[in-house]
């Protein structure tokens, strides 16, 4: 049932590139240069005379509404606000029928998403859901929406639902971008072909196991750990300190590159890990100042960065390089070896990485 690997987390990362091209087959048709979804096409006025997209959803889920917040303003210039499930639903949030609310959730039964979209449909909102368990609760209770085909998440630690789920995000995007005139033609068509690109990018990227899992063994006897990234790669930095709180307990945290010197500046000394996101595209020199700064604390810098890239080699401690893509798109790639990261320190430590104490895979209590 484990298809050969020895946990579930760790075969359901490998099945990402199936996952993410199950997931937009028959939907992205290159040749013909459109995004096709009956899901938007059928409330298309709906998502373009919104005044705002309010994205709702809980954990890892939260984490993919955060790229598609990037996403969407990036490709469609449409207002996003992302709000954690639990929170929005208790505080009298301002919705009216011009809202769009898309809920993300992967086993559809979170029970503060649930109850979010059920307020939100109250005050009038039109509610779409993107969920990977067919006929669940939420995909039930929701107006309208497209399903991940990430296939059964069995491993606590969601992976496979993260990227998929980012892969529909992105393809809302770019279908209201194009339909909204805010993405020329050629632009659309150059990120099919880039998005087209990505399944087997993440197979070349899985590929380098070995090396992630040397970088896990230098680093798994730490208690603290810092995860930055900025701009798409933000929240890939939350995702990635997340995998790895819930499955090895070391405690880390997920920062935007530039709030580092408003505060976790302090905790750097030689036995604190930095996982940094420095693709070339994303605010690059940018980062580079910010890994420059952690160097003259004596941090361990271990980069996530482009396919040849030199100057963060000169200063990091570790690099791990993905290829080249459009920088809206290099969550899908910079995600994969967090995760391995996060799996291989887990299994050194003798963790339970499939069955996590305390975490249920799905919350259905509020
Ligand atoms: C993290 C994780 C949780 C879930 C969260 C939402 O690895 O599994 O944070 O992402 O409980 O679950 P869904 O997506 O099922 O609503």
């Amino acid at each position: 049932e484990k298809g050969g690997f020895d946990h579930f987390m760790l075969k359901e990362i490998h099945e990402q590139p199936k996952a993410i091209t199950d997931t937009f087959r028959g939907r992205m048709l290159v040749e013909e240069n459109m995004i096709k979804m009956s899901s938007i096409d059928d409330n298309l006025d709906k998502f373009l005379n919104a005044n705002r997209i309010i994205i709702i959803a809980c954990g890892t889920s939260w984490h993919a509404g955060l790229v598609g917040e990037y996403l969407f303003e990036d490709m469609a210039r449409i207002p996003v606000e992302v709000e954690y499930a639990s929170e929005f639903r208790y505080r009298n949030p301002i919705i009216t029928n011009k809202d769009v609310v898309i809920a993300i959730s992967q086993s559809g039964e979170t029970a503060d998403t649930l109850a979010a979209i059920k307020l939100a449909k109250s005050k009038g909102a039109f509610v779409y859901g993107v969920c990977n368990v067919v006929g669940s609760s939420i995909a039930r209770e929701t107006h309208s929406g497209a399903y991940t085909h990430a296939g059964p998440e069995i491993g606590v630690a969601s992976t496979k639902a993260f990227t998929t789920q980012i892969t529909v995000l992105t393809l809302i995007a770019l279908k209201l971008g194009k339909a909204n005139g805010s993405l020329a033609d050629h632009t659309f068509k150059d990120y099919l072909k880039k998005m087209q690109l990505i399944p087997r990018q993440v197979e070349k990227l899985l590929k380098i196991d070995e090396h992630v899992k040397s970088i896990a063994a230098v680093y798994k006897d730490a208690t603290n750990c810092l995860y930055l990234g900025r701009g798409f790669n933000f929240p890939v930095a939350l995702e990635g300190a997340l995998k790895l709180k819930e499955i090895s307990y070391i405690h880390a945290e997920g920062y935007p590159a530039a709030e580092m010197k408003h505060g976790p500046i302090a905790l750097i000394d030689e036995n604190m890990p930095i996982f940094v996101i420095a693709t070339n595209r994303g605010h690059y020199e940018k980062v580079v100042s910010n890994i420059q700064e952690i160097k003259s604390r004596a941090g361990k810098i271990i980069a996530v960065v482009t396919e040849g890239d030199t100057q963060v080699r000169e200063i990091a401690d570790h690099v791990i390089e993905v290829p080249d893509t459009e920088e809206a798109l290099t969550p899908l790639l910079t995600t994969i070896p967090l995760q391995l990261l996060s799996y291989h320190i887990a299994v050194m430590l003798g963790k339970n990485v499939d069955q996590p104490r305390n975490l249920a895979k799905s919350v259905t209590v509020e």
